[in-house]
């Protein structure tokens, strides 16, 4: 018999599991809470994550893998890693699009691709994930952190501008969320002092700008498809260039360097993906508009749970932009709003929420990034202020009705 969420609190091997969540994760005084929490019929059956990864299904994927089993290609550019790459061609409307093992190693091969001078400086933005400086810093060029715009929170343009030194060779502009960089802003800086251009869009998947795909934009883009992205293939990556140049220098460091059986033209690393991904991405590819389409239902219920609500604002409406529908980052003022981000942020935990703090700490608080050899920040006010107010909220299909409830219930308090 279906026990409802209350009948499952009470029980008392549930409530002893919570007495020992609550007393060892240091929120409150165990016994207040825990009477406050098993007296609220919250459901608890099971964690509401930020991101659920799309997933084909099984005997789907089975026959796809009986095929790479008779024939033992199992990576190295086998047929479904090529049909793959052609379909993604096809559905981000790109001439040029290469897989990888994962996000990071995209970036850093796209960096390699350049071909900078050693000890170049490339400026970038602190509010992302901490491959973005990283992969800088793993070629050896030094992460400059530039200042976001306050309502985009990406990388801004006259900031970039102020960054430059005689050092700077390139720009890493990141489509944050979701939302899409000053395209235009970014290009004319980069065009005007000689900079190349670099877009971090591991959250843009699919995104396009008045009918034109993200992708396509900046001398390249690198996309990850790790299973917390809208489109991925477990672990993965994927860079698209309109320059069949770089394309093919890209296509040699992914792959050691190796032109052929006796040449090695460049220093290369192992960034191929094997046949088992490519396969869970042939068969995810085909699930992502649903996946679009029930993120954009629910970004428009969030969207109206925060609507007229003082010190509540999320992601920038940008016109003549499809959005990639990857994350719903909410912003919290907390003199406006009465709270701060992280009592929310601590408050929907204690109820299984798990919302993350994306991106907190910013990449210029990392160790490696606090000695002035490694790195230099300029002033960041914005990011500094958004870094302690953002908070991505549980955004895929599987946030249901009871689920937003709970979410809305947390947030009128
Ligand atoms: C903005 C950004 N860049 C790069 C990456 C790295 O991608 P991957 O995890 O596939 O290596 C991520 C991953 O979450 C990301 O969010």
């Amino acid at each position: 018999m279906k026990q409802t969420c209350w009948q499952i609190l009470k029980r008392p091997l549930y409530q002893k599991k919570l007495r020992f969540v609550i007393a060892t994760s240091g929120l409150a005084r165990p016994n207040k809470t825990t009477t406050l929490l098993v007296q609220r019929p919250i459901c608890m059956e099971s964690p509401l994550y930020v991101a659920r990864p799309i997933l084909p299904d099984l005997s789907q994927l089975n026959e796809l893998l009986e095929d790479v089993w008779s024939t033992r290609i199992v990576t190295n550019e086998g047929p479904l890693h090529n049909r793959l790459e052609e379909e993604l061609k096809a559905y981000l409307g790109v001439p040029v699009a290469k897989l990888f093992a994962s996000g990071t190693t995209a970036l850093i091969c796209a960096i390699r691709s350049l071909g900078l001078t050693e000890g170049a400086e490339i400026i970038t933005t602190p509010l992302t994930f901490a491959a973005t400086a990283h992969a800088i810093a793993f070629c050896g060029y030094k992460p400059v952190f530039a200042d976001v715009c306050e309502q985009s929170l990406t990388l801004d343009p006259a900031a970039v501008e102020t960054a430059i030194s005689d050092r700077t060779e390139a720009v890493i502009g990141v489509h944050v969320y979701g939302t899409l960089c000053d395209v235009t802003g970014l290009q004319d800086v980069c065009r005007r002092r000689n900079l190349r251009l670099i877009f971090d869009a591991a959250h843009a998947f699919g995104s396009q700008k008045d009918g034109t795909s993200v992708g396509m934009v900046g001398d390249i883009s690198v996309f990850s498809l790790h299973a917390t992205k809208l489109f991925h293939t477990l672990e993965g990556g994927l860079i698209t260039t309109g320059n069949p140049q770089l394309a093919e220098s890209i296509r040699l460091i992914r792959n050691f360097g190796i032109a052929s059986e006796e040449q090695v033209d460049m220093v290369g690393i192992n960034g191929k993906m094997s046949e088992l991904h490519a396969a869970i991405g042939l068969l995810n590819l085909p699930l992502v508009e649903a996946e679009i389409a029930a993120r954009a239902k629910l970004r428009q219920t969030y969207d109206s749970m925060i609507a007229g609500r003082p010190g509540l604002r999320s992601q920038l409406t940008q016109p003549g932009v499809k959005l990639s529908e990857q994350y719903y980052p909410l912003i919290i003022d907390p003199e406006e709003f009465g709270r701060t981000r992280d009592d929310i942020y601590e408050e929907f935990k204690a109820h299984g929420i798990y919302a993350r703090r994306y991106f907190w700490p910013v990449c210029s608080d990392f160790a490696p990034y606090q000695s002035e050899k490694v790195h230099s920040v300029q002033a960041i006010p914005v990011v500094d202020k958004i870094k302690d107010r953002v908070l991505c909220l549980p955004f895929h299909s599987g946030v249901k009705v009871n689920h937003i409830e709970n979410i809305s219930n947390i947030m009128s308090k």
